[in-house]
Parts: C-alpha cells; sequence; structure tokens
C-alpha cells in the first residue's frame, strides 16, 4: 500500500488536468484513471491491443497507450490488463469506429474494493450474482462480500447438515411490501405476506460456477458466515446449539427484521463444532485468503443465565459475558490461520482481547447505529488491526438516495450520490497509520430490497461513485466532474440491462 501510493504520488499529469482533458474530448471513464493526457487524433478501433509485460508497473495496475497505428497495454499482472480493457471499452463511443487517442498510466489507490450483496434478506440467485460481477467488475472492484447466513435465511448447503438447505433456507413469510416488521413488535404477523419464501440456497456447483466466473473478472469472493449472533435461521434448523432450545422448537428462520436475542450458545462443544465444519467447508470452497465471521449486533442476554455459557466462562476464566466472543473470535482466529485464511468481521467483534491478524470492517464510524459498543476506525488501527471502511454515512447503498418519487422503500437515513462519491476511507486516520486502511466497500441490505431491478436501482449509480473514491482515491475529479461524466456512462449501463437509478 505505502510502496503503491509512493509510486502514484510522482505521477506527473495532475488528475485536474486529465479530468478537463477528458471532459473536452468527450469521455466517460468511471473510475476517472489517476493519470490520463489526451494527446489527439483518433484511432481505428479494430484489431486485438498488443499486450506487454511490464514488471515495474503496481499490482492491478496498467498503461494504456492509444496511438493512431494501434492500442498498447502494459501491465505486470493480468488484473491490470483486465481492468486496461474495460477502460477501453468506456472510451469506445457507440457506432462510432474510431477511438481518441490516449495515453493512460492508471492503478488503483486501495486494494480492497467491494460491494456487499445480501443474499439472506432477500434472495438473488446465480444469475444475478454473476450479473453483479459483471458490473461491478467494469468499475474495477474487486471483492464480492457476500451475506450468505442471517436470522431471515442461510443460504449455503453444508455436507452433514441437510436441515440447513431443507429448513433454514425457507421461511414461512415475508415482509409485505411497505411494511416494516420488527423482532422487537409484540405481533407483527399482519405485516407479513403469507407467501413461503424459498427454499433458495446454493450447492457446492452453483458455487463453482460463480467462484468461477468471478475469478475470471478478478473478484474475490468473501464469503461471510455470521457468528455469534445473526445465527436464528441454523438455530431454528438445530435447535441444540442455542443456549435455551426449546425456544427454537417447531420455528424457521425470521420472517421479521432486527436484532434477534437467541444467539449461538459459546458453552456448547457441538455448537462451536457446529461452526468449525462450516468454516472447515468454506475454506475448501472459497481460494480467497479472507473468510468475514460477521461478529455484529450479538445481544449476549441469552449468554448471561445459560448454564453452559456460565460452565465456559469458569472454565476458561472469563470474568464477564463481554469476554464469551471475543474468547470464540479468538478461537476462528487461531481456526482459520491454520487453513491460511485471516477473518474479517464487522467493528464489535475487534472488542476486547484479540489478535492483531483480524481484519476489522469498520461500518459504524459516524457512530449510531445499532448493537453493542465498538471500536472506532482509530482505536482500530491504533491496536494495529487493518480495516475495511464501509461507513453507513456514505457506503450503506440500502439507505435512501434522496431521489423525489422514488418508487423503492429504503431501510432508513440517507446516502445521496454526492455523498457516496465523497468516500474517503483514510477520513480521521494519521498518515503514519494509514496503511492499516484496505479500502472500502458499499453494502446492499437487502430487508427492503426485493428483487433485481430493486437492487440494480439502488446500487447503481451510487457504486460508481464509490468505485471512483476506492480506485482514483485522494486524486478523483470534483463530483461536478463526476456526475458529468455519469450521465453519459448511465446510457452505457441502461444499454446493459442494468437499472440504473436517475441523477437529478
Ligand atoms: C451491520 O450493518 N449490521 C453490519
Ligand atoms: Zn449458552
Amino acid at each position: 500500500m505505502k510502496s503503491l501510493r509512493l509510486a502514484l504520488s510522482a505521477c506527473t499529469v495532475l488528475m485536474a488536468e486529465a479530468a478537463t482533458a477528458a471532459d473536452s474530448a468527450g469521455l466517460a471513464i468511471i473510475p476517472a484513471p489517476r493519470e490520463m493526457s489526451v494527446t489527439g487524433g483518433e484511432c481505428a478501433a479494430k484489431g486485438e491491443p498488443k499486450f506487454e509485460t511490464v514488471a515495474s508497473i503496481p499490482p492491478e495496475g496498467y498503461e494504456l497507450s492509444v496511438k493512431k497505428d494501434g492500442v498498447t497495454i502494459r501491465s505486470s499482472d493480468a488484473a491490470g490488463a483486465f481492468y486496461a480493457k474495460m477502460t477501453l471499452a468506456q472510451l469506445k463511443s457507440p457506432g462510432k469506429k474510431t477511438l481518441p487517442c490516449v495515453e493512460i498510466k492508471d492503478a488503483p489507490q486501495y486494494k480492497w474494493r467491494g460491494l456487499l450483496i445480501d443474499d439472506c434478506r432477500h434472495f438473488f440467485g446465480k444469475e444475478k450474482i454473476k450479473r453483479v460481477i459483471d458490473v461491478m467488475s467494469q468499475h474495477k472492484m474487486n471483492r464480492l462480500h457476500w451475506h450468505l447466513t442471517d436470522d431471515q435465511g442461510w443460504r449455503l448447503d453444508i455436507p452433514g447438515y441437510p436441515e440447513l438447505a431443507r429448513h433454514a433456507s425457507v421461511r414461512a413469510a415475508s415482509a409485505k411490501h411497505g411494511t416494516r416488521p420488527h423482532v422487537n413488535m409484540k405481533d407483527y404477523s399482519h405485516l407479513l405476506n403469507g407467501e413461503k419464501y424459498g427454499p433458495f440456497f446454493y450447492t457446492e456447483a452453483d458455487i463453482k460456477e460463480i467462484l468461477a466466473y468471478a475469478a475470471e473478472r478478478h473478484v474475490v469472493i468473501i464469503p461471510e458466515i455470521e457468528l455469534p449472533g445473526h445465527v436464528y435461521a441454523a438455530l431454528s434448523a438445530y435447535p441444540e446449539l442455542a443456549c435455551f432450545p426449546e425456544r427454537l422448537k417447531g420455528k424457521g428462520p425470521l420472517c421479521a427484521w432486527g436484532i434477534e436475542k437467541d444467539v449461538l450458545c459459546i458453552g456448547n462443544d457441538k455448537a462451536v463444532k457446529f461452526m468449525e465444519d462450516v468454516l472447515d467447508y468454506v475454506c475448501k470452497l472459497f481460494p480467497g485468503d479472507v473468510v468475514h465471521i460477521g461478529g455484529d449486533e450479538c445481544p449476549q442476554d441469552r449468554w448471561k443465565t445459560c448454564p453452559k455459557c456460565q460452565a465456559r466462562m469458569k472454565k476458561e476464566g472469563i470474568a464477564d459475558v463481554h469476554g464469551l466472543q471475543p474468547w470464540i473470535t479468538r478461537h476462528f482466529v487461531k481456526f482459520l490461520a491454520a487453513r491460511g485464511r485471516r477473518p474479517i468481521g464487522w467493528d464489535e467483534y475487534l472488542l476486547g482481547d484479540v489478535p492483531k491478524s483480524a481484519i476489522g470492517m469498520s461500518w459504524r464510524a459516524g457512530g449510531g447505529g445499532a448493537g453493542h459498543r465498538f471500536l472506532t476506525p482509530l482505536e482500530c488501527v491504533k491496536r494495529g488491526h487493518d480495516l475495511v471502511m464501509t461507513p453507513r454515512t456514505h457506503c450503506y447503498i440500502d439507505y435512501g438516495q434522496g431521489l423525489k418519487d422514488d418508487p423503492f422503500q429504503y431501510i432508513g437515513g440517507k446516502v445521496t450520490l454526492e455523498k457516496c462519491h465523497s468516500f474517503n476511507p483514510c477520513e480521521g486516520i494519521p498518515p503514519e497509520l494509514r496503511g492499516h486502511i484496505l479500502g472500502g466497500q458499499g453494502n446492499n441490505w437487502s430487508e427492503y430490497t426485493w428483487n433485481e431491478y430493486d437492487l440494480d436501482w439502488k446500487m447503481w449509480p451510487r457504486s460508481c461513485a464509490l468505485a471512483e473514491a476506492v480506485w482514483t482515491g485522494d486524486k478523483k475529479p470534483d463530483f461536478a466532474n463526476f456526475r458529468a461524466r455519469m450521465e453519459t456512462h448511465r446510457k452505457r449501463l441502461l444499454a446493459q440491462g442494468v437499472n440504473c437509478a436517475p441523477l437529478e
């Protein structure tokens, strides 16, 4: 990270000039390249580019030279060559046979450029996931954080646990569009549609197909297995994994949203073994070096009175229930390390004594949010943790986007396109600690996102702005410049069938 940033700070062409040049040539490249000059003239847009390997080009970076006599792409790796092709595709104007001559030197500021898809609250399925991967890769985004397990549904078929696919992937009903059922309500049955939702899950063959598709587009998939909270769907299939199994008997995945108090029984060796088996399988299936283990919004109410949890505390010398989550986090940090993986988790999982190798995902940097205490980004990096920034204030694309007459429903709040574009993952972090900031990510929670058209609308164009924030980073042009490029780029997305929202 540091050496990449130094290399790029030696750029000779200022981004401000490059952006002006890009505008005058009518170019609409998103994310904006970090260095670009329009050299004049046109190149016949036919034939294959010439590819050259240049070891000194940073990882994922590329040089793209469009001259009158042809196109040359230089990179040190396959990802860089891929991103050069994505830029080249955006240089082409519809119906035009020529390309403008340009010299581009480009590389990402951040190595984690992510999007989260929540497949639990609503399920999108294999073809939509592939489509998301395709469109995100066009914007040089490279991490799909796949939220696969939660209170409202479990989406992975796990060998040895058939009830997960059979029972935990089906819920009895879902929220009626326009309603807001919440677990804290005494009775929310009148807000439900009464329609069985599922079974919806991915088989091993589905996952392998999606992984191969993602690899071709240089997207790493980060599977998320939530623990110790947000596990109600799994507990409903295997009630013996909960502190008080009788509370779960005859239940299915939750049909309402919110923070559920029935969580994994940390005192139960069987519950720990269940998660080991799941994560062992996940490590065998997913090749990425990071696995997300959730960690957010885990109430401790049940642990306070559960005999097994109390016995665990006594045996391990844990003074109070706050110590149980760090205990299980430490267990899985070790477990994953033995499989060559690092865990990542929501910021509250770093509370307590957790090894530095655990990566944080900071979602409450702006304060607020439900759940427990959490560490601020500065506290995380001071403790030596690497961090991916996903602040609710800039990166939650399930929040309203501020459009007039918007037909879709949002969870609340407001994150406008301009706000997304203003995202700076290093905000508030002193220069000497910025090496810990791996990048940023947009989060598409799906409580109020019913289908793929709804998902597209919320995701685009705001994810285009986030892509620019994490790729072009501190060299990004101002919002007015982005917006002008985005008007043209939106037409490209619509032509591909992406239901991109208007800019207004
Ligand atoms: C979160 O939004 N609960 C991570
Ligand atoms: Zn317990």
